[in-house]
C-alpha cells in the first residue's frame, strides 16, 4: 500500500509484482482485495484471469480474462482499502476520514493515538498520512480485533506504521508512555467520556483530540467532560451527497424564459450553450446529474476539542 524504505522514504512503486496485495476494480460499488501469485488464478463471472499477466503492469491496467471479460488492478490506497476490507465492527468512511485528518493537523512526523482500533479503516489513512517519519499507536480492548488488525496492516505494508495494543482505555487510559507526546488523539469508543482525562495527559500542549460518536448523548456528556481542560470544542455531522452526472435525453423539463428547469431535480446545459436564452430542443442529449439513490446519510458525530495550555 505505502512501501516506507530503510531509510524513511516513500517509494511508489507503480507496477505490479508477484505477492503484492491489487484491489481488482469490476465497478465502484464491486471490488475485492487480491494477493497476486504467479501461479493463482483469479475466477469471477468475466472469466478465468491468470496472475500471471499481471505481473509487471503498472497499477491502473486493464486486464483480460479468457473469455474477454476485463477488470481493472488498481493500488491498495486507504481509500479503496475502507472499501474492501473485512468489516469486523462498523467503520469510518471517507467522508468522516478526511475531515478528521484535516481537523487533526495530521501530516508526517506526527504521533497519533487511536482507540478503538476496530476493523482499522481510520487506522489505514493515519497511517498514510503520518508516513515515513509518524507513527500511529491505536489500542482495542477486544484481543481478536487487534489480531487480526495487525495482520490486515502486515498485509497492506503499514507494519512500520502502526502498534496496535491491546488495552481498556475507558477502564485504564492511555500507556503513561505517551504523556505528553501525542499530537492528536482519536476515540470511537462508547463512553469517549471515560478517556477524556488521560488524553489529556496525552496530548502535547494545544494538541486536539476528536471523537467519534453515532449518538448525540454520546456528544453531549462527553462534552460536558472536556470543558474542564479543552477549549475550542466543535461538533459536526459530515453529510455526504453523490450524484449521478451522464449523459442523456430529456423527454420533458425544458427551460422557460426565465431560467427554471420545472420539477425535474438537476438539469444544466452544457457550457457551449450556457449564457444563451436557447429553449431545450426536446430530445436533444444534454448532461443530467441527480442525487444518487445510495448516498450515505447520517454516520456519525464528530467532535474536536484543544486542549487548553496552562501558561
Ligand atoms: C466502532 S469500532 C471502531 C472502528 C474504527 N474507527 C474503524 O474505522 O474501523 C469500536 C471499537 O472500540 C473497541 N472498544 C470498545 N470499548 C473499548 C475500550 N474500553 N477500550 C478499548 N477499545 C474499546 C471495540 O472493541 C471496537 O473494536
Amino acid at each position: 500500500m505505502l512501501l516506507v524504505d530503510p531509510a524513511k522514504k516513500i517509494s511508489f512503486n507503480r507496477y505490479i509484482s508477484d505477492g503484492d496485495l491489487v484491489i481488482v476494480y469490476e465497478r465502484h460499488d464491486n471490488m475485492k482485495a487480491v494477493k497476486v501469485c504467479k501461479d493463482s488464478v483469479l475466477q469471477n463471472r468475466f472469466g478465468v484471469f491468470k496472475h500471471s499477466d499481471w505481473i509487471g503492469r503498472p497499477f491502473g491496467s486493464k486486464v483480460f480474462s479468457n473469455k474477454g471479460g476485463f477488470v481493472y488492478l488498481l493500488a491498495p490506497t486507504p481509500e479503496l482499502w475502507t472499501l474492501v476490507l473485512s468489516h469486523r465492527t462498523q467503520i469510518l468512511y471517507l467522508a468522516d476520514i478526511s475531515f478528521v485528518i484535516m481537523y487533526l493537523e495530521i501530516v508526517p512526523g506526527c504521533l497519533v493515538l487511536e482507540s478503538g482500533t476496530g476493523s482499522g479503516s481510520l487506522t489505514t489513512s493515519l497511517a498514510r498520512a503520518v508516513a515515513p517519519t509518524g507513527h500511529v499507536y491505536t489500542f482495542d480492548f477486544h484481543e481478536q480485533r487487534a489480531v487480526s488488525a495487525r495482520e490486515d496492516f502486515e498485509r497492506t505494508g503499514l507494519k512500520s506504521l502502526v502498534t496496535v495494543g491491546v488495552r481498556d482505555i475507558q477502564g485504564e487510559g492511555f500507556p503513561d508512555d505517551f504523556c505528553g507526546k501525542a499530537d492528536s488523539v482519536f476515540l470511537d469508543l462508547p463512553q469517549p467520556w471515560l478517556a477524556v482525562p488521560s488524553v489529556g495527559k496525552m496530548l502535547k500542549q494545544d494538541g486536539i483530540l476528536c471523537s467519534f460518536s453515532p449518538c448525540i448523548e454520546q456528544v453531549q456528556r462527553c462534552c460536558e467532560t472536556l470543558r474542564a481542560n479543552f477549549t475550542d470544542i466543535r461538533t459536526f455531522e459530515v453529510l455526504l451527497r453523490t450524484y449521478e452526472v451522464r449523459e442523456g435525453k430529456m423527454e420533458s423539463c425544458q427551460a422557460d424564459e426565465s431560467g427554471s428547469t420545472g420539477s425535474l431535480p438537476c438539469k444544466r446545459r452544457q457550457r457551449s450553450s450556457e449564457g444563451s436564452n436557447a429553449k431545450e430542443v426536446s430530445g436533444s442529449p444534454t448532461i443530467m446529474a441527480r442525487p444518487s439513490a445510495e448516498a450515505r446519510g447520517h454516520t456519525g458525530y464528530l467532535t474536536f476539542a484543544r486542549l487548553r495550555c496552562l501558561s
